[in-house]
C-alpha cells in the first residue's frame, strides 16, 4: 500500500501510526485529528525515530480532512473512550455523530479506499460505516477479533509457561462482555488444550479474555488499553498489504453467514490485498452457537439504537 491514513491520534492511533511506519507497511502514513497541532506534532517525532529504527516510511500529521486524499486505506480510531464501569455500547450515542462525519471525509477524499474501523462499539459502528459507504463488505470492516485472540493466547501463555508462538487461539462475536472465545479451536502446536489445561482454568482464561479491555481500563484508569490494540490493527494491514490472505477474526458485515444477517460481528475472515474476501463458517457446537447467538442479539440491539 502507498498511503494509510488512521483517524484519530490519540493513544490507539499514535500506536499505531509508530508500528505501522517501523514495520514499513506503506510508503506513507497520514494522521489525521481535529486538535491543531496534535497529529502534526505526533507525526514529526514519529518522523524522527526513524533513522533510528530504520525506516523510510514518511509520516504526516493534519487537521484538514484533505491529507487523506488517495489514501488506500483508512483506519478510524477516532472518539470517545469508555471510562472505567461503562460499556463499549455506552459510547455510541457520542461516537455516532463522529464517525457518521468522518465516513463522509473518507466517501469525498478517499473513495477507493479500505475502511478499518476500531473506534467502539466496533460492531455497530462498522455496520453504521458499511451503510454509509455503500461499498461492498470486503472493503469496510472493524478490528476486533485479532486483539481479543491475541490476549487470549498471552493468558494461555502466561498459564502453561509454553512459548506464545505455538500458541493458536480464537475468540468470535461482538467485542463485548458477550464475545465467545473458542476453546475447541484453541491448540498448542496442534495439540488441543484440553490437553493442557483442566475445563475451569480454560473457563478462568476465556472469562479473562471477555474481560480483557476492562481490566486494563481498570488498572490505567485514564486510558484504554493501546499498545495491544494498535499490534491487532497492525496485523490486520500487514495481512492486507503483503496480500498473506491470513485467516484472522475480524468484524465482519453477515451476510447470511453463521445465520445472521443485518449485522457486522467477529467471524474468522481471509484478508488479502483486496480486503476481507472471504468469511470462514465454522460448524459450531451447541454451546458454541447459543453463546454466538446471544452475543449477536446484543450488538443487533444496539443496532436497533441507531437513528
Ligand atoms: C479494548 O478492548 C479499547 O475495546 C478496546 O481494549
Amino acid at each position: 500500500m502507498k498511503k494509510i491514513c488512521i483517524i484519530g491520534a490519540g493513544r490507539v492511533g499514535e500506536s499505531t501510526a509508530q508500528i505501522i511506519a517501523k514495520e514499513e507497511l506503506c510508503r506513507e502514513v497520514a494522521l489525521l485529528d481535529i486538535t491543531e497541532g496534535v497529529p502534526q506534532g505526533i507525526a514529526l517525532d514519529i518522523q524522527q525515530s526513524a533513522s533510528l529504527l530504520r525506516f523510510d516510511t514518511r509520516v504526516v500529521g493534519d487537521t484538514d480532512p484533505a491529507v487523506m486524499r488517495d489514501a488506500d486505506m483508512v483506519i478510524i480510531t477516532a472518539g470517545f473512550p469508555r471510562k472505567p464501569g461503562m460499556s463499549r455500547s455506552d459510547v455510541l450515542e457520542a461516537n455516532l455523530t463522529i464517525i457518521d462525519g468522518l465516513v463522509d471525509h473518507v466517501l469525498e477524499y478517499a473513495p477507493d479506499a479500505m475502511l478499518m474501523m476500531v473506534t467502539n462499539p466496533v460492531d455497530v459502528l462498522t455496520w453504521r460505516a458499511w451503510q454509509r459507504t455503500g461499498w461492498p463488505r470486503h472493503r469496510v470492516f472493524g478490528q476486533s477479533g485479532a486483539l481479543d485472540t491475541a490476549r487470549m493466547t498471552s493468558f494461555i501463555a502466561l498459564e502453561t509457561g509454553y512459548s506464545i508462538k505455538d500458541i493458536s487461539a480464537l475468540v468470535l462475536g461482538g467485542h463485548g462482555d458477550a464475545m465467545v472465545p473458542l476453546p475447541r479451536f484453541t491448540d498448542i502446536s496442534g495439540i488441543p488444550i484440553e490437553h493442557f489445561l483442566d475445563d475451569d482454568t480454560i473457563e478462568q482464561i476465556a472469562e479473562r479474555t471477555r474481560q480483557g479491555g476492562g481490566e486494563i481500563l481498570a488498572l490505567k484508569k485514564h486510558s484504554s488499553a493501546y499498545d495491544s490494540p494498535a499490534a491487532a490493527i497492525a496485523s490486520m494491514v500487514d495481512a492486507i498489504g503483503h496480500n498473506r490472505r491470513r485467516i484472522l477474526p475480524c468484524v465482519s458485515v453477515l451476510q447470511g453467514e453463521y445465520g445472521q444477517n443485518d449485522i457486522a460481528m467477529g467471524v474468522p475472515a481471509v484478508l488479502d490485498e483486496n480486503g476481507l474476501v472471504k468469511i470462514i463458517e465454522l460448524k459450531l457446537n451447541e454451546r458454541e452457537r447459543k453463546d454466538f447467538e446471544r452475543s449477536a442479539d446484543m450488538v443487533r440491539h444496539d443496532i436497533g439504537l441507531l437513528p
